[in-house]
């Protein structure tokens, strides 16, 4: 196996995947997926699913990676048998698809920034034909951004894991998380943002249905960045000496963290921007594009700062994940095929890269990748990267999730599992957090997560609603 560098410590290591799991996830697909959720309903199903399914498979994906120094697939082949890999596949082929679309959304945000440099802050008004725009004649464009983006990932990939993942997320996010707060007491201030703030706080429980359950699941996996190996790959980094059900909690906590202030920044100015009327707006791809430009138009001159630095570290914030997303694939190129990390990372980002095109083009540039396909109960088409993520997070995720719970109860086993969490820690084998994790995997992760999944693709893809 090639050798691996290390995070420095416990911080380092969280930092990295709380960089990992912060992202283009919390603030621009959690706020869209909460309105298309119809509201706080929504929110208390996404938190729910984030500690009682998320967390225990958190813990079990960071121990396999650390029992092993492997990447997902050889993970899963050396503690189980050589059908496990397929798993790994699964996770690595998860990765692929959703680094694809990942990357263009992330190039819309490097847009932002410039257009808002500009102090082209009607971008919020034209979104529909920024997102259009992929001509090579008219660039910079999107596809100009979108191949800057991924020129910048598969460069702090090569350089490797050390120098450049902890390093952008330790600096960044913090920065972050104060803009958000800024921005949330700022549009705490207009007309109409109370209604804002009781659409996203106070639930209507009428308004679950099974497509909300399953949007909320895929979303908690989504943001976690869990279900697919990257925490798999990020473990196989991790020194024995950090305590890794900590570790798991605090990357939780932040993770969710970040999103709950997303919504807490978006809602007040949402509530603002519908004159205090939020059951029919349109929450999709284009909510925070469409929104925040025009928020920070109406912050004046503080905005013509604030803007510019919010889209810059949401890029960056994207930028953490996508690294970790690509870092998937390389491992496994490295480990697998002995390939040099150089040739393995310029592999993995061009074929990502293709596969991102047709995504790249779904926004209105072709009518094809537009309009690609129409399934379930739906009459309107749907775009190639909306059916991407779809398959990708509401599906694929979960599942490997359910999976890779199995395969940590009956196939690795508990005392296996509990033999790697106790290392760097005095935990108890009879203590509430390991009873807490080993209940959750085995009897709500396995039988729900495997209910749900089925139910998902009869609803989803199929149309047939069984409840
Ligand atoms: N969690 C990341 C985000 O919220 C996306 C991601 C998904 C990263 C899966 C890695 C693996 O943006």
């Amino acid at each position: 196996m090639a050798s691996r560098g290390n995070f420095s410590n416990q911080f380092g290591f969280i930092a990295a995947a709380a960089g990992s799991a912060v992202g283009l996830g919390n603030i621009w697909k959690f706020p869209f997926e909460v309105t298309k959720g119809g509201g706080a309903a929504f929110v208390v199903m996404y938190l729910a699913f984030c500690f009682i399914f998320c967390y225990p498979i958190l813990v079990a994906e960071i121990s396999i990676g650390r029992n092993t120094k492997q990447n997902p697939l050889g993970a899963l082949r050396t503690l189980g048998s050589k059908k496990w890999g397929i798993v790994g596949i699964l996770g690595i082929v998860c990765g692929t698809i959703i680094l694809s679309f990942y990357h263009v959304v992330a190039g819309w945000s490097l847009g932002y920034f410039v257009e808002i440099v500009k102090g082209n802050f009607d971008i919020g008004n034209s979104f529909g034909d920024f997102v259009k725009d992929t001509s090579p004649r008219t660039m910079p464009n999107v596809t100009f951004y979108t191949t800057i983006f991924t020129c910048l990932t598969a460069y702090i990939v090569y350089r490797g894991v050390k120098q450049g993942i902890e390093l952008t997320s330790k600096i960044l996010m913090p920065t972050l998380i104060i803009i958000i707060v800024v921005l949330f007491v700022y549009g705490l201030t207009l007309p109409h943002a109370l209604s804002g703030i009781e659409f996203y706080l106070i639930p209507d429980f009428s308004k679950i249905n099974f497509t909300v359950i399953y949007s909320a699941l895929g979303q908690a996996f989504f943001s976690l960045s869990l279900g697919m190996g990257t925490l798999i790959t990020y473990g196989s980094y991790l020194d024995r000496k950090v305590t890794i059900h900590k570790a798991a909690a605090y990357i939780t906590l932040a993770d969710v963290g970040i999103a709950f202030l997303a919504g807490l920044m978006i809602f007040p100015f949402l509530g603002f921007m519908n004159d205090g009327v939020l059951d029919n707006v349109e929450g999709g791809a284009g909510l925070i594009f469409q929104t925040l430009p025009l928020f920070f138009q109406e912050l004046g001159t503080p905005g013509k700062v604030v803007g510019p630095v919010f889209f810059l570290l949401l890029s960056f914030a994207a930028l953490t994940s996508a690294v970790s997303l690509l870092e998937v694939a390389v491992t496994y190129l490295i480990d697998e095929f002995k390939l040099k990390r150089r040739t393995a990372v310029l592999i993995a980002s061009t074929f990502i890269f293709l596969l991102g095109i047709p995504s790249l083009l779904a926004h209105g540039s072709s009518s094809f990748f537009s309009e690609f396909i129409t399934y379930g109960n739906s009459e309107k088409a749907t775009d190639f990267m909306s059916l991407a993520e779809d398959l990708a997070n509401d599906s694929l995720l979960p599942l490997g999730g359910c999976l890779i719970a199995f395969f940590t109860v009956y196939i690795w086993k508990k005392h296996n599992f509990y033999a790697e969490l106790k290392r760097g820690s005095n935990l108890k084998a009879d203590g509430f957090v390991i009873k807490y994790i080993m209940f959750s995997l085995k009897y709500i992760c396995i039988p729900i997560l495997s209910i749900i999944f089925i139910l998902t693709i009869l609803d989803h893809f199929l149309g047939i609603q069984l409840i």
